[in-house]
């Protein structure tokens, strides 16, 4: 492709081909828009490396209630949504309802836990207390010094490589254009968003662009400072397990805690993986898997299933959140008109993706966010009024 090659005009061109662009392109193709995703690698991103656990109740922290309704919503969508997805797709996307116990391996762990279950159950959640050995009675694997636990029956998990598989099966098939080349820069049209120059020097111009490249989305070039939304890198690593047919079923639920102040999480999957996360580091873009990251996971996760030992590791892996400053996502119109984001999701793009591609949809088509991710507009972030910097680049009309 030569520089100053033009294509479109796409009505929306998302930015970003990890599992929130594709959730977005694909509902945005259903809506008749045509649209077009640029991403080197599409169906990659954070999601390659997350565990998929879909965990509104027992990841809610204090403060963050806006969060909870907004994951809440996306969860009850899950089950609706992947049955649309596999249809769409012809793939399985690997979810599975089979809820998640949180215990404590000590006093500290088992004092903390009970209040997280009062506020649980303040906010109108579902969490059981179970004694140690109620607990090991669900999981037999468990240590015999579990203490007690939450149970949480309504906190799932699904498989993000194949979600990610099945979302970009699905953009093929409902006439998304995939571009497989990064974005050099966003142009702009006067005071609008216009489309994008990919690296090759192919310009897309788009009526309305969606800015969805996760942690990556605040490098992206070309946008006035003011609208470059406020995500940084926060780092993750996990291991993948393999459960030999002869030790299933290892964990029947996603079994977690907090070990010496560390969260750890073990998630089963029904084709015998076990996924087990994650670090949190803040350690800009570095994703380089560490003997540390995995002996702290290892350690702590043998601390609440000591079995796990005897499994065959399969890999490891270290990826990205998009942390944003409240934990919560950015989603619809920003302040330069044309320009969307779909990014932030940090701990929850998983959980979030049923929803972000609704809310995405509803805004690209209508220019409004919905009633309920209207507390995650980007607007939430934006400089105090007052005169715009000046446009970095500046284009004519694609
Ligand atoms: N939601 C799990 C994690 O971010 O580690």
């Amino acid at each position: 492709m030569h520089a100053s090659t033009r294509t479109g005009p796409y009505d929306v061109l998302v930015i970003g081909g990890g599992i929130i662009g594709l959730v977005t392109a694909w509902r945005a193709a259903q809506r008749g828009l045509r649209t077009a995703v640029a991403d080197p690698s599409p169906g990659g991103g954070a999601a390659l490396v997350a565990a998929g656990m879909l965990a509104a109740v027992t990841e809610l922290h204090y403060g963050e209630q806006a969060l909870l309704a907004l994951n809440l919503a996306s969860a009850r969508r899950y089950p609706d949504f992947t049955a649309e997805l596999e249809e769409a797709s012809g793939r399985d996307t690997g979810y599975r309802a089979c809820g998640t116990l949180a215990v404590a391996l000590d006093a500290d762990d088992r004092a903390h836990l009970r209040e997280l279950g009062a506020f649980q159950r303040r906010c109108g959640l579902e969490a059981e207390w179970l004694t140690g050995r109620e607990c090991r009675r669900l999981e037999p694997m468990l240590a015999p010094g579990v203490q007690g636990g939450l149970r949480v029956d309504g906190d799932h998990q699904t498989d993000p490589r194949r979600l990610a598989a099945a979302l970009l099966t699905a953009c093929e098939r409902a006439g998304v254009t995939l571009r497989r080349a990064a974005v050099a820069r966003v142009l702009l049209d006067g005071d609008r968003a216009a489309g994008a120059e990919l690296a090759d020097g192919e310009r897309i111009a788009a009526g309305q662009t969606v800015l969805a490249a996760g942690s990556h989305s605040a490098r992206v070039a070309g946008l006035p400072d003011a609208v470059l939304p406020p995500v940084r890198p926060v780092k993750g690593q996990t291991l993948r397990l393999r459960i030999p047919e002869a030790y299933r079923p290892f964990l029947s639920r996603t079994v977690r805690a907090v070990v010496r102040g560390n969260p750890v999480y073990l998630v089963p999957r029904e084709n015998g993986e076990l996924v087990i996360g994650a670090t949190t580091e803040e350690l800009g873009w570095d994703t380089t898997v560490t003997a540390g990251g995995v002996y702290e996971l290892l350690r702590d996760a043998h601390e609440l299933v000591p079995g796990l030992t005897e499994l065959p590791l399969a890999e490891t892996s270290a990826g990205l959140r998009p942390g944003s400053p409240d934990n919560a996502p950015l989603l619809g119109p920003t302040d330069l008109p044309g320009l969307h984001l779909a990014t932030g999701h940090h701990r929850n793009g998983v959980l979030l993706t049923p929803l972000t591609g609704d809310v995405m949809a509803e805004a690209l088509t209508t220019g409004r966010l919905p009633e309920e991710a209207r507390p995650f507009t980007p607007r939430r972030f934006a400089a105090p009024a007052g005169p715009r910097p000046a446009s970095p680049v500046q284009e004519p009309s694609a």
